[in-house]
């Protein structure tokens, strides 16, 4: 399509340490509010379309205790869709934390708000530390998304009129004659990021973002593949977006040089808790997996100069990614660089 344009987005910072899980580059007030007003409003300046949350209620412990100061999703989009004009802002809801009618209720007050520029992220939960201390039990994992699937319907429901009133039964929810006003004058769009199998097919068939994580940029046309695959299925399409970690240099090797540092400061104990918690503790992992997960969460390393980070991206976006959630070492600084150095490459290219 000649029209196609990648997205731009910034995976934000309003939880301690964000990105990596390391004692290098800690900007310790990252996290408040001012500094993510700062970054959203250089975001919107520069073109960027999106903003998007991370949801956390427990840090990982060891030294950094990764994520554990963090701000809350849905009243910090309120305050940065106040503070902002034109970009879009999504929240992050952990399902076994709140009831559907809540987070229809506030979904439709903020879409009110902010002119239909808001949206959601689900996570089904995964991390036993963070429930365990509220005194929630994780599910089973499929049952995990049976649920989510049920709170997306209910949400469906009650963001649309011609929907209503509407009954619901399933294990988790008991909805008799439900209905909501106002509703949305356009439905929220509903992302979610599960890697799972059980995690794609819920997304395939009702969500309209999936976030990919992958190893490398070149593993993403699989991924993206696949979950197409599985939303034709269902007679759908949905929209890709990874979440690329960019470390840029003025050669490879310092920008190589950047990233050991963040891995030879990585917090061994805080890694190894998240890792242990996203797999309910498999086991033992490999350095790459580690690694990859301590500098940058998890998100796709994209590393260089300016050139090979702009066309790292064009290759992401010519295997089908329709959005790119950016992380940087230091958000600001690093920003800042990207808008001025990479942006212009892109338009070049006219991948943006
Ligand atoms: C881009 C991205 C953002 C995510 N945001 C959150 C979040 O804010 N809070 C959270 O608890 N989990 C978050 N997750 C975790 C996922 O929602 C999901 O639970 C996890 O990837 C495990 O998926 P699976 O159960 O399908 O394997 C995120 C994952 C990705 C890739």
């Amino acid at each position: 399509m000649a029209d196609r344009k990648l997205s731009l987005g910034l995976f934000m910072p309003n939880c301690s340490n964000m990105p990596s899980i390391s004692t290098a580059n800690v900007v310790p007030d990252q996290w408040t509010f001012e500094h993510n007003r700062q970054l959203a409003l250089v975001a919107e300046s520069a073109g960027f379309d999106y903003l998007f949350p991370v949801s956390r209620w427990r840090g990982f412990g060891g030294e950094t205790n990764f994520l554990g100061t963090s701000l809350e999703t849905i009243t910090w989009a309120t305050a940065i869709l106040q503070a902002t004009e034109r970009i879009n802002v999504f929240s992050t809801v952990h399902v076994p934390l709140f009831h559907p009618f809540v987070v229809a209720k506030m979904g439709a007050t903020l879409a009110h708000i902010s002119g239909n520029r808001w949206g959601l992220n689900i996570v089904s939960g995964w991390s036993q530390r963070e429930f365990g201390m509220m005194g929630i039990e994780l599910e089973e994992h499929q049952k995990r998304y049976g649920r989510t699937a049920a709170f997306i319907e209910i949400l469906q429901s009650l963001w649309c009129s011609n929907k209503q009133p509407f009954n619901h039964s399933s294990e988790w929810y008991q909805i008799s004659e439900g209905e909501a006003s106002p509703v949305p004058d356009i439905a929220p769009v509903i992302a979610n990021a599960g890697s799972s199998s059980d995690g794609r097919d819920l997304t395939a068939r009702l969500c309209d973002w999936a976030f990919v994580s992958t190893p490398s940029i070149a593993a993403v046309g699989e991924v993206v593949s696949d979950i197409q695959r599985r939303a034709a299925s269902h007679g759908r399409s949905v929209k890709t977006a990874i979440f690329p970690f960019v470390v840029m240099g003025t050669s490879q090797q310092a920008a190589e040089a950047a990233l050991s540092d963040i891995i030879a400061s990585k917090d061994d104990v805080a890694t190894k808790n998240w890792l242990h918690d996203l797999t309910a503790g498999s086991g033992s992992f490999d350095t790459f997996t580690e690694n990859m997960l301590a500098s940058s969460g998890g998100g796709v390393h994209v590393m260089g100069t300016p050139e090979v980070i702009a066309s790292q991206l064009e290759t992401a976006f010519l295997a089908g990614v329709d959005a790119v959630m950016l992380t940087f070492p230091r958000y600001l600084e690093g920003l800042v660089a990207f808008n001025e150095s990479v942006l212009p490459l892109l338009r070049e290219k006219g991948v943006i």
